[in-house]
């Protein structure tokens, strides 16, 4: 571990810098997913999705920014290339044959689902060891993707 800002003990920093490395893994794979799905939806739900999907994936993409500058911060190094996230990531591969536009919202709605246990996960960890800094980042993540997965489940609704 590099020495770091944090007050936190050097073996606290290492746990919850691991578990944001694996809850970066996840985030790069479901951009990843997202931006698939953005590209190959079609439908009558097209032009509504094709936007959303979009404002999920910036916003991913900031959010695993943030939690991998978090794991530095923290004294870690992180791991993130595309070779790497193929390997580790827990969520299952994307379908890239589907094209009908309900049946992409109900993918990466399930995605959300695996995303959001991680994160869940990752929060108890820094609750444990006492850093409230990656528990408030992580809240924050899970609060606006709460929100996105209740986007797309309203949307199955008849
Ligand atoms: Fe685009």
């Amino acid at each position: 571990m590099y020495k770091s800002p944090s007050r936190l003990s050097e073996q606290a920093r290492q746990k919850v810098a691991e578990s944001l490395n694996t809850r970066l893994v996840d985030g790069l794979d479901l951009h990843s997913q997202i931006k698939v799905a953005h590209w190959n939806i079609k439908g009558p739900g097209f032009a509504a999705f094709h936007p959303l999907f979009e404002t999920f994936a910036v916003s991913l993409a900031n959010h695993n920014d943030s939690i991998a500058e978090r794991a530095v911060t923290l004294g870690a190094r992180v791991y993130g290339t595309a070779r790497y996230v193929a390997q580790k990531s827990r969520l299952p591969e994307y379908p890239a044959e589907t094209s009908k536009d309900t049946e992409h919202v109900k993918l990466l709605a399930e995605r959300i689902d695996t995303y959001l246990d991680g994160l869940r996960e990752s929060r108890a960890i820094a609750d444990e060891q006492k850093d409230t800094d990656s528990v408030d980042l992580l809240t924050g993540i899970i609060t606006e993707f709460e929100k996105h997965g209740w986007f797309l489940k309203a949307s199955l609704e008849s």
